[in-house]
């Protein structure tokens, strides 16, 4: 059995502190039940809670710990770098050559600019598209996430296209009205939306993670940005999980789309905060001081997430993506044996390391469909993992990565506890 006794005590100070006991509402475990475990330690592939227990880790802080947990060098760039200042709020130029880096992968970002969330790199895209557009009105994806900003914690009302509702007490009507909600994978949806209304940019996850991991269906994205170009308006890909996860280049590269607007983070800052937006530079150029758009920051540019970024984009070439796609590969073929053995109705959607174990029948193509999962049997198998120490993602409807630290015995014993988890459920 697990020990809890030291988690359970923490989290009984923490509710006295923290809504929910938390600093950010999925931590509560509140879509699997339970108490959730107070982590103390990371290294490689594995983490270990405040009672000693150990896990192998398959959420890697929400999708930044592509090298895994404590990596070497990325600790030592910290480490150096704090000796030397942790702030100045002036230019450096691990700025520079971190920006540099991101242009090379990513082309399309001809400039950008460095935030302290992805959250941030995606409010500030919106409003720069509002600017440059002079519209006001944007198309997000039903079940898209986005981060915490206002205009973007929207959901839909019925029907095809919709005006946005507030989907979280104190976000107005009006900070709402603007957003048009449209389900993913559906091109009518959207050209019904840019038929009745005069649109500054789609914002989209290229591979959206957030609604469980759902992959585009062919031809999609493209379609999406001859939209934009048909009605003027500008695309903006979130790719806070999707970008220096899914290749080098991102979702942008896979799928050959290129947006007017990308947002980055997560893997960007190799573990501290950091989010960038960026662009074509005529559009980049609204921002100030060069244009009207205000943006700014004190910790913007912070010298730990540059070097901490710099530290694993350095690490992340050819080779790295085809390890860790032949780790995926291998995960996803010993779950579908698992299911096929075990005879539960669920199935593995993969893009390279990212992954989710869907627990319904049918296919899931968008947030309606992955909805209908069975969320009860997720949380079961949840739980049946973490007992046999393997963390997951607390949430159906979330995404779990594979890191460059873990081992093929590593994805086995996934397998294994999975194969065990899955019997027990069913
Ligand atoms: C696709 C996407 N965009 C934006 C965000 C917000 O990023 P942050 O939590 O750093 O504010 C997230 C966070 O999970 C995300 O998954």
């Amino acid at each position: 059995m697990r020990k809890t006794t030291v988690s359970d005590a923490l989290f009984e100070r923490a509710q006295n502190l923290f809504p929910g006991g938390v600093n950010s509402p999925v931590r509560a475990f509140k879509a699997v039940g339970g108490t959730p475990v107070f982590l103390a330690r990371g290294q490689g592939a594995r983490v270990w809670d405040a009672d000693g227990n150990s896990y192998l880790d398959f959420l890697g802080s929400w999708g930044p710990l592509i090298l895994g947990h404590a990596d070497p060098d990325v600790v030592a760039a910290i480490e150096s770098t704090a000796r030397r200042g942790t702030s100045f709020g002036a230019s450096t130029d691990r700025e520079v050559l971190l920006g540099e880096a991101i242009r090379a992968a990513m082309p399309s970002m001809e400039r950008m600019r460095f935030v302290s969330s992805g959250t941030e790199a995606t409010m500030s895209a919106l409003r720069v598209a509002r600017g440059y557009t002079g519209r006001h009105r944007f198309i997000k994806i039903d079940g898209g996430y986005h981060g915490h900003a206002d205009a973007l914690l929207v959901s839909a009302g019925s029907g095809l296209a919709t005006l946005g509702l507030p989907a979280c007490a104190g976000v107005t009507e009006g900070a709402a009205a603007d957003t048009i909600v449209v389900p993913f994978n559906d091109e009518t949806a959207m050209r019904t939306a840019f038929d009745a209304y005069q649109v500054a940019a789609v914002i989209i996850e290229p591979i959206p993670a957030n609604m469980g991991l759902i992959a585009p269906k062919p031809g999609y994205l493209k379609s999406v940005r001859q939209m934009c170009d048909a009605y003027r308006a500008l695309l903006i890909f979130d790719e806070v999980i999707s970008g220096f996860r899914v290749g080098r280049g991102g979702a942008q590269a896979l799928f050959g789309v290129r947006p007017d607007l990308t947002c980055l983070g997560k893997i960007v800052g190799g573990g501290l905060p950091l989010g960038v937006f960026g662009g074509q530079s005529v559009i980049m150029s609204e921002v100030a001081p060069e244009g009207p758009v205000y943006q700014a920051g004190t910790l913007s540019g912070n010298p730990l997430a540059m070097a901490a970024g710099l530290a694993v984009l350095r690490k992340l070439d050819q080779s790295a993506y085809e390890r860790l796609d032949a780790l995926g590969r291998r995960l996803e073929a010993g779950i579908k044996d698992a299911l096929a053995a075990t005879g539960v109705a669920a199935q593995l959607h993969r893009v390279g390391s990212a992954f989710t174990l869907f627990f319904c029948a049918e296919s899931v193509t968008d947030f309606a469909s992955a909805k209908r999962a069975d969320t009860g049997r997720y949380a079961r198998f949840f739980h049946e993992m973490l007992d046999r120490g393997i963390y997951l993602p607390p949430a159906q409807l979330e995404a779990g990565f594979i890191s460059l630290a873990h081992q093929e015995d590593d994805i086995d014993a996934f397998v294994a506890a999975s194969r065990e988890a899955l019997a027990t459920i069913h």
